[in-house]
């Protein structure tokens, strides 16, 4: 299943989606026909993780612009653009949704004056392209993470992760996931110690179901039972992804990630974001400035649809928290593995892209 593309399949006049929310126990495909209907999948968890939710989106631009069968050109450019509006309404933190709508604005100005087929044409070429160079990306985010992490011990390593950075959240082979992958490919895991990730359960309802169909061992622990694995040198990695990374390095990932790192540091655990360039924002400066999404405090009251919190209690739902660069070994990266100073590598990788 690494990479088999089971989270997206583009149809030409559809785009379908695995329901992540009925997942591992239902595998049903949700069919989205215009950029409204993609952007609600979007908000609505169906399909989730930064890389994922860049590919629909970009789909999501095309269903847009498909749609179209009148002949007037203005009318068409507005509706493409208010599909884009739309889109990025959608959810605050991942930059890989910004990146991807502005991949397919900058495409959409740049053939303003050619025919609306041609126009629609080359808009679907680009988000192919989008959700091709995603599975390579992350095959190359595995192969670096290999070379920074098979020095750390001699022997198998049993490595810790959080939420779910793996096919699902990407166009395949993930990016987290796709390290670990990478680490069994060579022989290299023990186990992989998967945190449950409350309020949405991506760890223990998608990671372990990915995980398990691969063969690699892998046992759930709720969350707050990280810090008794790492003081019995039970972890020897912990392995993330990440949802925006800051020109400093600070990165936002799923809440709880932000005490992953704390503790990695008490325990001198190595502690790496994997993630593809397109999630560094290079116009945030630092962590501070990157948007956290506020999700329904459902989530948190009910627990698969069963309430656990009456609605008297107030309870609070950021989705996304942000470590700080000094808790970060490396960042893994199709590029390579940025590694401290922070500020000036990825000012250097900046450069490059240019
Ligand atoms: O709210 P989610 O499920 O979209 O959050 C996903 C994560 O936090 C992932 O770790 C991140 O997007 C990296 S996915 C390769």
């Amino acid at each position: 299943m690494g990479d088999r593309n089971l989270t997206l399949k583009w149809k030409g006049t559809s785009l379908e989606l695995i329901d992540q929310r009925k997942l591992p126990f239902r595998e049903e495909y949700l069919i989205c026909r215009d950029a409204g209907s993609t952007a609600r999948a979007i908000r609505d968890m169906v399909v989730r993780g930064a890389p994922a939710i860049g590919v629909a989106a970009a789909y999501g631009v095309t269903l847009a612009a498909n749609q179209y069968t009148g002949d007037s050109k203005d009318e068409f450019l507005s509706l493409v653009r208010k599909g884009v509006h739309l889109l990025s309404k959608s959810r605050p933190t991942a930059v890989n949704l910004f990146w991807a709508l502005s991949r397919m604005e900058k495409l959409l100005d740049k053939n303003i004056g050619e025919s609306i087929d041609h126009i629609k044409q080359v808009l679907e070429t680009e988000a192919k392209k989008i959700e091709q160079e995603d599975i390579e990306t992350n095959k190359a985010i595995g192969r670096n993470g290999l070379i920074a992490i098979r020095g750390l011990a001699k022997n198998k390593l049993s490595v810790l992760t959080h939420c779910n950075a793996g096919a699902l959240a990407t166009a395949g082979y993930g990016t987290a996931l796709g390290v670990i992958r990478s680490l069994h490919e060579n022989h290299r895991i023990e186990r992989v110690l998967v945190d449950e990730t409350r309020p949405y359960l991506q760890g223990a309802r998608l990671t372990s179901w990915e995980l398990y169909q691969e063969g690699i061992p892998c046992t759930v622990i709720t969350d707050n039972m990280a810090a008794f694995f790492m003081s019995r040198k039970e972890v020897n990695v912990v392995v993330v992804g990440a949802d925006r990374v800051a020109k400093n390095g600070d990165s936002a990932n799923k809440i709880g990630t932000l005490g992953l790192s704390v503790l990695a540091r008490h325990y001198r655990i190595p502690f790496f974001i994997a993630a593809p360039v397109s999630t560094i924002d290079f116009d945030m400066h630092s962590g501070d400035q990157i948007p956290i999404e506020q999700r329904d405090g459902r989530e948190v009251r009910e627990v698969m649809g069963t309430r656990i919190i009456p609605d008297y209690i107030p309870v609070e739902n950021p989705s996304f928290d942000v470590t700080s660069s000094k808790d970060i070994t490396g960042i893994i990266t199709e590029k390579g593995t940025i590694y401290p100073p922070y500020v000036e590598n990825i000012a250097k990788l900046e450069q490059e892209l240019v």
